[in-house]
């Protein structure tokens, strides 16, 4: 185990090294964004009366403290400090200007207490919970409208104790969808960096109707058959950084949802997914997520490697969505992008909101231990197009290839990609676009 993360830890390097030019250009894309810079005020939980001893409810200390960051601005913002420890704490909201610094051996750890765990509104672009309907329980971290927030540390964790919400999950008992780990809605300039995340109770982090948001060299982990804990989740209708109106809210399922690789168990060295979501109005009561970098990832034992998914019923686009430096290990299937995954949150959607998804590359994927490679299933009245897989090599486990891709109602192309491609993305290499 040690030597294969070693191996893995230097292969990405040379990775990097020899895709340095890519490198900087996505670098380039975050100028500005991703403000992990020092902030001129640092103030410790412990100020607040936190007790980072296991046992002490900490809710009311981070609510102090945040409120404290909020109500008395110092220019250039505050660092809250969480020093080594483990701090109960109920879910807290943050504020624009601040970081949320874990020390090393800092955990923040969600409360089980799930009965008086806050209620919030549904998303409008879903008009209902995502798994039950009504209001749904707010997210561990929450912010909202936002600008210029940093969560980062020296390998603190962010422990959402999620197995009591796996746990109703599974025995039918939820009252209201499960919280996210993390969540920021219509905010921009988001960093969240160099900490561990665990056991979230659903998605590990929720950017949605947000702007330059920022993930870079975290470790994502959840038990491989706790449910949806997806890593990094970013979603969605974002028009022109309004809500939608009271119409487009009606029109409401109109939604997105990208879900960037669902890292598991893994151990990347160095990992960064960078989504920079540029959604316009375009049509009314659309949007749609383009602009997407996810790279240098590695995803072990888990379901699906990397995961595009949509829905009749949501209509808008994804585009310009590019997945490069992938590491999979143990997964079911290697790549999957799916136009109807069916998960709709009840039986009233529009069947005209056809989707379309157009200019997704996928690069420098290597795969071992892959039952599938996986499927690329467009929809018929509105097939995928110039969808590219350039050097993706899946194997299953004794290093045969993994069993065929299944394709269909997608247009595109492939290089260097084993197995063998289907015959939709075998025909077409002279386009450019895929290299
Ligand atoms: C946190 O933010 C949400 C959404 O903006 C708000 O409804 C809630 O009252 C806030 N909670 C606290 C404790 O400030
Ligand atoms: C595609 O997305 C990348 C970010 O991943 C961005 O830098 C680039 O400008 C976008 N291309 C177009 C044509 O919008």
């Amino acid at each position: 185990m040690a030597a294969s993360l070693r191996g893995l830890a230097v292969a990405l390097a040379a990775l990097a090294v020899l895709l340095h030019g890519t490198d900087a250009a996505a670098a380039a894309t975050c100028v500005g964004v991703a403000p992990a810079k020092q902030r001129p005020e640092v103030v410790s939980i412990t100020e607040f009366g936190g007790v980072g001893d296991g046992r002490t409810v900490n809710t009311w200390a981070f609510r102090k403290a945040v409120y404290r960051i909020q109500h008395q601005r110092r220019r250039g913002g505050t660092t809250l400090h969480v020093p080594a420890g483990t701090w109960l704490t109920g879910s807290f909201n943050l504020t624009s200007h601040m970081t949320l610094f874990l020390a090393r051996g800092a955990v923040l750890k969600a409360t089980q207490d799930t009965r008086s765990w806050p209620l919030m509104a549904p998303l409008p672009s879903y008009g209902r919970g995502r798994e039950m309907p009504g209001a749904r329980y707010a997210s561990f971290i929450h912010g909202n409208g936002l600008r210029d927030v940093v969560i980062t540390g020296d390998k603190g964790v962010i422990d959402g104790q999620g197995e009591v919400w796996w746990n109703m999950w599974r025995r039918r008992t939820l009252q209201h969808t499960r919280p996210n780990l993390v969540e920021f809605m219509h905010s921009s300039g988001i960093h969240i960096s160099n900490i561990i995340l665990k056991n979230s109770p659903f998605w590990n982090i929720h950017p949605v109707y947000c702007d330059n948001v920022v993930v870079t060299n975290m470790m994502i982990l959840a038990p491989h058959d706790s449910p949806n804990t997806d890593g990094v989740d970013p979603g969605l209708v974002h028009l022109d950084g309004r809500r939608p109106s009271g119409d487009q809210e009606r029109v409401g399922r109109v939604r997105h949802r990208l879900r960037a690789p669902e890292l598991r168990h893994h151990n990347p060295p160095r990992a960064r997914l960078v989504a920079v979501q540029r959604h316009r109005h375009r049509q009314r009561g659309l949007g749609g997520v383009r602009d997407v970098l996810v790279e240098d990832c590695a995803v072990f034992d888990a379901g699906y490697g990397i995961h595009i998914k949509t829905n009749v019923g949501r209509g808008g686009y994804i585009r310009n969505v590019t997945v490069s430096r992938v590491r999979l290990r143990n997964v079911r299937a290697g790549v999957r992008i799916a136009g109807d995954v069916g998960d709709h949150p009840d039986a009233r959607f529009s069947q005209s909101a056809v989707p379309t998804v157009d200019d997704v590359t996928i690069r420098d994927v290597w795969g071992v231990g892959v039952q599938q490679p996986g499927s690329l299933e467009g929809i018929r009245s509105a097939p995928f197009t110039r969808i590219c897989l350039s050097n993706v090599k899946l194997y299953g486990s004794r290093n045969d290839a993994a069993a065929a891709w299944k394709c269909r109602d997608v247009r595109g192309a492939a290089l260097g990609v084993r197995p063998s491609p289907c015959a939709e993305l075998a025909t077409n290499l002279a386009s450019g676009y895929c290299t």
